[in-house]
């Protein structure tokens, strides 16, 4: 290992560091000597994140972090990048390491499905899998920590960043959550082979107002208490290390100066002390939101508040030290930040060996994205489970092979967009399209005709936009064929075949940050190409490949069958080939509802009761509805089908009152009444029929996937305590109510069957 200057625990330490010789003391000794023996600038360099890439040259950099001025980077992804950085740190004063960070969302170098498609496999062990192999390539990078996972609950559509989101349900995105930061994080963040998980968008930001990006969010306590706040929560509480605050104001307060969210929640009430990072520039954004007149102000508000690293933004290293020196800012405050950030470093095992992931140059890879480096069997089983089979008329799929198959359409052969945003290092050309998947499950038999169709959008602007969202290359190609030429050639194609398969949705970018809609139906010009398919009378199954519910009336009245595969990652065109043909059979669910049109927003399953509910089979008048279309979501939460019929039973219970302390237990068979093997997923929702609050319609609490061969029954098992009763209260306590309660059980959350029982006071 290369000899470095490496000046650590005690003040006179001048020592050549050879990797894990040195035992650290203590993490809060070694802290606090550190913090005894930091100047004041190398305790605001500790709060700096800067991003490489950025318009500093990296020679620049690395003489920010030799002289003590950089405490941690984001965006460089490799070891060779990472390594001299790390040297140049060991060579500041006081050899603090940096760690190295990334936005490391749906896997790093292999991409697995968004977080829409992850969700919707209800698969919490293949979720973990996903992240705990996206933390062994990001470690093989020599990276330390990833900006991830995003639990902001989603229930607008119109939310760009619904595609990185688990979906609308706390119970299921909370469970997520947890196993999330149990696959990237290990049972000890110092593991070399795992990163160290940043949850974001703290807090709420999946609530922006009309679901337009960066817009405020206005919330009552209860509310962000019972349905908001606890995937947040559920990370910290399995050990996440670190918190990146959001872009919005809550309340009135932008996050990134909310005392109350950092301070009084985040650290007094829920106990965490690890590491809090500002979004990208967000201190600076302060001035912008209009609580602070200068940067001076903002970085008042922002350490004051409990924002600890700024990422992006030199406003700390300007501003702070006349902040401190006028008593505008208690050194304490910064000592807290920084505590928070050795620690995270000490957590990570970088004070012990600094080049813990960066390893030896001598084992550096090759090349970076070798084939090798992938771990493709997983990414497909992953994708397959990710899909959702939202219709399939007539048994229209599986496909058979052997026939002719016209596969049509924008995304039917377009690399790209299987990664679906912020998808890391993942490649595009490394991506199996649709098109490659279908023709490799095919080989000789059969024949498949592909044509465009159509280009995803001819709205300009929009592509213009698009192509301006940062990536490295464009991420719209137009085809610069006339409208008319590709429908004709896709026609023609048509004409040739038994069954068209038509590949349709949105490019990767619409589904962004930033990329909010005021429309959830396909561009017009996918939607003249779907119609004149449609014309042809031939069968039509629609791929879906979007990351976010799409208004789909159309089309649920016009497809014969309809998948949906959000954006399905490096493996996608092989695992939706697999569906296409019934070599698998689909076992998704919906992990948020599809609304009938953007007018029902918000349409989530899990609503408050009300006074005057519609009544299903009514006229509506002086109910709670729109009067010109019909209610309820098109698709509801938890919602998909299989290959296979599976019947379930009603809840039997074992008891019909319960106290706390004891427990009901809820049985029901499942029975696979379909000519193949196949999975579903049994929810267990509550309701509660009484309570000093108002309570939803229903919960879900629990849910079991189940795999069953043809034919086969088996018997479910749920149990339900007390503590599943609990809900949060007008004053914020966190209690169960005695009462009657309903137990729903269903293969989706509208389709329920139900039973009662009863919660007893106590003695
Ligand atoms: C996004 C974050 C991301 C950060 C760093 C911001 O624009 O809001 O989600 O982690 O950039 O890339």
């Amino acid at each position: 290992m290369t000899c470095l200057r490496y000046l650590l625990f005690s003040s006179l330490i001048l020592s050549c560091h050879i990797a894990s010789a040195a035992e650290p003391p203590p993490r809060e000794v070694l802290i606090a000597d550190l913090l005894g023996r930091m100047r004041l600038e190398e305790k605001i360099g500790q709060l700096r994140l800067i991003s490489i890439g950025g318009e500093m040259t990296r020679e620049r950099i690395r003489e920010e972090i030799a002289a003590g001025r950089i405490g941690g980077t984001f965006n460089s992804v490799t070891r060779q990048d990472n390594r001299p950085m790390q040297e140049a740190a060991l060579r500041s004063r006081l050899g603090i390491p940096l760690f190295f960070a990334y936005d490391v969302i749906h896997g790093h170098r292999t991409t697995f499905p968004i977080g829409l498609g992850l969700a919707s496999s209800w698969d919490l062990d293949a979720i973990e899998r996903s992240a705990r192999i996206a933390a062994l390539e990001a470690s093989a990078d020599g990276l330390d920590m990833t900006f991830a996972p995003s639990l902001d609950i989603s229930r607008d559509p119109r939310w760009g960043r619904v595609s990185e989101s688990f979906g609308e349900d706390p119970q299921l995105v909370s469970l997520i959550a947890a196993r999330m930061v149990r696959g990237l994080q290990g049972t000890k963040p110092n593991d070399p082979q795992r990163i160290m998980a940043s949850i974001k968008h703290f807090a709420l930001y999946g609530a922006v107002e009309g679901g337009r990006d960066y817009n405020v969010v206005d919330m009552s306590a209860l509310r962000m208490y019972q349905d908001y706040l606890p995937p947040y929560r559920a990370a910290l509480e399995a050990g996440a290390g670190g918190v990146m605050v959001a872009l919005n104001a809550i309340n009135g307060v932008p996050a990134s100066a909310n005392a109350w969210l950092l301070r009084d929640l985040l650290r007094r009430e829920w106990g965490f002390r690890g590491v809090v990072l500002s979004d990208h520039g967000a201190i600076s954004e302060l001035m912008r939101h209009g609580v602070a007149a200068n940067g001076r102000e903002a970085v008042r508000l922002a350490i004051n508040a409990g924002v600890g690293m700024s990422m992006a933004d030199d406003l700390y290293l300007e501003e702070l030290p006349g902040l401190v020196r006028d008593g505008e800012v208690d050194e304490a405050r910064i000592d807290e930040a920084v505590a928070a950030v050795l620690g995270a470093k000490y957590d990570l095992g970088l004070f012990h060996d600094p080049f813990l992931r960066i390893g030896r140059a001598a084992d550096d890879p090759a090349e970076v994205n070798a084939e090798s480096r992938l771990h493709r069997a997983a990414a497909r089983a992953i994708a397959r489970d990710a899909l959702v089979l939202l219709e399939n008329k007539g048994d229209t799929l599986p496909l058979r092979k052997g026939g002719r198959i016209a596969l049509i359409g924008p995304l039917a052969d377009s690399p790209v967009d299987m990664l679906g945003s912020w998808s890391a290092s993942g490649r595009a050309e490394q991506a199996v399209t649709l098109r490659q998947g279908m023709q490799a499950a095919l080989g000789e038999r059969g024949k498949l005709l592909y044509a465009r169709g159509a280009n995803v959008t001819d709205d300009a602007r929009v592509v213009e936009y698009l192509n301006r969202l940062n990536w490295d290359r464009p991420e719209v190609e137009q085809d610069p064929r006339s409208p008319q030429a590709m429908l004709e050639e896709a026609l023609r194609v048509a004409s040739q075949a038994d069954v068209i398969v038509a590949a349709v949705g949105e490019s990767r970018g619409m589904s962004h940050e930033s990329s909010s809609r005021t429309r959830l139906d396909l561009p017009d010009s996918q939607q003249a190409l779907l119609r004149a398919l449609k014309a042809t009378g031939k069968p039509l199954v629609l791929v879906l490949m979007n990351g976010r519910p799409l208004a789909l009336g159309w089309e649920q009245a016009n497809a014969d069958a309809i998948l949906e595969t959000w954006y399905s990652g490096i493996e996608g065109g092989h695992a939706i080939a697999e569906v296409l043909f019934g070599e698998h059979n689909p076992a998704g669910k919906l992990p948020i509802s599809f609304p009938r049109s953007v007018g029902q927003i918000p349409s989530h399953y899990n609503h408050l009761r009300l006074g005057r509910p519609y009544r299903e089979g009514s006229p509506g008048n002086y109910t709670s509805q729109y009067f010109e279309a019909a209610n309820g979501p098109l698709y509801p939460f938890g919602y998909g089908l299989s290959y296979s019929r599976f019947e379930l039973s009603a809840p039997k219970l074992s008891a019909t009152r319960m106290r706390a302390g004891e427990k009901i237990e809820v049985r029901a068979t499942l029975s696979n009444a379909g000519p193949r093997a196949g999975s579903s997923v049994v929810q267990l929702y509550l309701h509660d029929e009484v309570a000093s609050v108002i309570r939803p319609v229903k919960e879900l609490k629990d849910f079991r996937r189940v795999k069953l061969q043809a034919g086969e029954t088996r018997e479910v098992r749920f149990e339900i305590d007390e503590s599943m009763l609990r809900f949060f209260d007008a004053n914020l306590r966190h209690v169960s109510e005695p009462g009657a309660f309903r137990v729903q059980l269903g293969l989706d959350s509208a389709q329920v069957r139900e039973a009662r029982f009863e919660l007893l006071p106590p003695d």
